[in-house]
């Protein structure tokens, strides 16, 4: 199996893949990590572990649907079986969903449909929920939609901060993505 990863940031998520590929704990390979800006710390992780990388950068496209097809050529031009949303922080058109319909997955940091969107810690916190956790599902053409393949709670903890949380959850949530690419792998 192949895949690509998206990535906006930093890029941990993309780190427990590559390193559960490096461990030979994850039969696949990572095709190329791609971003939509130059300074994605992900690339660096990227290129650290051999892995090719690209740039769509968002900010230089003044039409978002030509950047939206440059996004689509280049992730095909790869090939991957599986494209993977891994902290990739832009909504993609419904032709790339439809380019790569029932191979685009998602991680989110809350137990979905709850806090969708791009502040789903920061939501949930003011929200005041006790509970909240991560998600991994197919992205259709909503916003942090489609169907759901995994998920774990996270308890919150009395006057904790956003920052804080979001690591927590990240911690759950890097092992879920593993632990669900791993069973598209078998399956
Ligand atoms: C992750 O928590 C991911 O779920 C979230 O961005 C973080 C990226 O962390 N994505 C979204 O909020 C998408 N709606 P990382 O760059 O350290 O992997």
């Amino acid at each position: 199996m192949r895949i690509v990863v998206l990535v906006s940031g930093s890029g941990s998520n993309l780190q427990a893949v590559i390193d559960a590929v490096q461990a030979g704990d994850l039969p696949l390979e990572i095709a190329a990590v791609g971003a939509d800006r130059v300074d994605a710390y992900g690339l660096e992780r990227a290129e650290a572990a051999g892995i090719s990388t690209f740039v769509v950068p968002f900010r230089e496209y003044s039409d978002r649907s030509v950047w939206d097809a440059e996004l689509t050529r280049t992730v095909a031009s790869y090939e991957p079986d599986v494209v993977v949303s891994s902290g990739f922080m832009r909504i993609v058109s419904a032709s790339f969903i439809e380019t790569f319909h029932g191979r685009y997955l998602n991680t989110h940091p809350a137990l979905l449909p709850a806090f969708p969107g791009a502040h789903g810690v920061r939501d949930a916190l003011a929200y005041g929920v006790k509970v909240t956790g991560c998600t991994v599902h197919w992205a259709d053409a909503g916003v942090d939609t489609g169907p759901i393949i995994a998920q774990e709670a996270v308890e919150v903890r009395d006057g904790e901060a956003e920052a804080e949380l979001h690591e927590r959850i990240k911690q759950v949530e890097r092992r879920l993505l593993v632990r669900t690419l791993s069973e598209i792998v078998q399956n």
